[in-house]
């Protein structure tokens, strides 16, 4: 058996803890969360797990693998602690909101050579999967456009918007990472516009709610993304890849997939509520991908060289709003 730990008890946590404890090569030893609460001791009695501190996690040599699912401004401590402790370490993104601790943690884990994957469940989402692999293996034909559509139901708490680094690192990080994903190659050109024109109180907070970016990637291909903090029908993850013999489609997953026809019309149910429930199968997809890492050495489809190129396209974005301007980049590229 393969013994785990889960750092943070929150929403993702909580998914990611439930993942490990059902796997069948996996003990989930140990919960790490210091904010005690009934969501915390219903999770530790769901998965088995006891509730421990950071050190008993690192103290024993027991444990091969660490979830680090917690708070943002945790993950650059606890993957330089796990690194340290010799640890294989699953993070959820982002790595940091300091992009310098951001590079600095990902040459430290190169460094020791410590096995990594990050948190772009989308990249396991059996969809997205997908149509990378209809266009890696040439089937689709060579890509030209990607437009993605990533809109969250409702604007999140101006608590949560404070603490997040901001739309272009709290959500639209995931389209960052798919962009590079399904192209295969770097991005060359940012240029984004976005503003506030949902929720004020987010504005008020520095942040924006609406945006979007348009990437040239290095050979000259396009992509466009749609982010926002609402969609009046609820969660709105969609994208459209044209390459030069198919499009290929990723349309909204729906609660069910009847259609009802009347007199009235036809109706379909709205779509799967907000990404714990459209994503389900990619988290958990994810988890499995973690313990093949653990068991068979098996890369995973995201590491920590990702995680640092999706936020270099989020600082550049950062930029290139505030000054108007497109920013061009190369791997050397960093915010002043
Ligand atoms: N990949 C995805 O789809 C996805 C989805 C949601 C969140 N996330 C990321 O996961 C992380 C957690 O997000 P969330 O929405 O679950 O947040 P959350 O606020 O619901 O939960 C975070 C938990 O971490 C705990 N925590 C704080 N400091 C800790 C520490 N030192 N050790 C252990 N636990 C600690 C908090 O008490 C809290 O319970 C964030 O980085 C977020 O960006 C990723």
């Amino acid at each position: 058996m393969i013994k785990l730990a889960v750092f943070g008890a929150g929403r993702i946590g909580y998914v990611h803890a439930l993942n490990a404890a059902s796997h069948p090569s996996v003990k989930l030893e140990y919960l790490v969360d210091p904010m005690p609460s009934g969501h915390l001791n219903e999770l530790a009695e769901k998965t088995g797990a006891r509730v421990v501190d950071a050190d008993t996690v690192f103290a024993d040599l027991t444990i091969q693998g660490v979830v680090i699912a917690s708070s943002t401004d945790t993950h650059a401590d606890l993957i330089l602690k796990s690194v340290a402790a010799g640890k294989a370490m699953f993070c959820e993104k982002p790595i940091s909101l300091n992009f310098a601790l951001v590079s600095e943690v990902a040459d430290a884990v190169e460094r020791a050579g410590t096995p990594c994957m990050l948190g772009f469940q989308r990249r396991y989402d059996p969809n997205f999967r997908l149509v990378r692999e209809r266009i890696a293996n040439g089937t689709a034909g060579k890509l030209e456009q990607i437009v993605m559509h990533t809109r969250d139901p409702s604007p999140p708490p101006v608590e949560y918007v404070k603490r997040s680094g901001g739309m272009f690192r709290d959500q639209a990080i995931h389209d960052f990472d798919m962009a590079r994903y399904l192209l295969g190659e770097e991005i060359k050109t940012v240029y984004a516009v976005g503003g506030c024109l949902i929720d004020p109180a987010i504005g008020a907070a520095g942040d924006i709610d609406t945006a979007m970016i348009t990437l040239v990637s290095q050979s000259g291909r396009f992509v466009q993304m749609n982010n926002c903090r609402r969609a009046p029908f609820g969660y709105d993850q969609r994208l459209e890849a044209l390459c030069e013999k198919e499009a290929l489609y990723v349309e909204n997953r729906h609660r069910d997939s009847v259609t009802i026809a009347s007199a009235s019309g036809f109706t379909v149910a709205p779509p799967m509520n907000y990404f714990i429930e459209r994503f389900a199968e990619a988290y958990r997809l994810e988890m499995e991908a973690f313990v093949d890492m653990l068991e068979k050495g098996q890369v995973p489809l995201a590491g920590m060289r990702d995680g640092l190129e999706a936020q270099r396209l989020a600082e550049a974005a950062m930029v290139s709003m505030e000054s108007g301007q497109p920013v061009r980049l190369d791997s050397e590229w960093k915010p002043d």
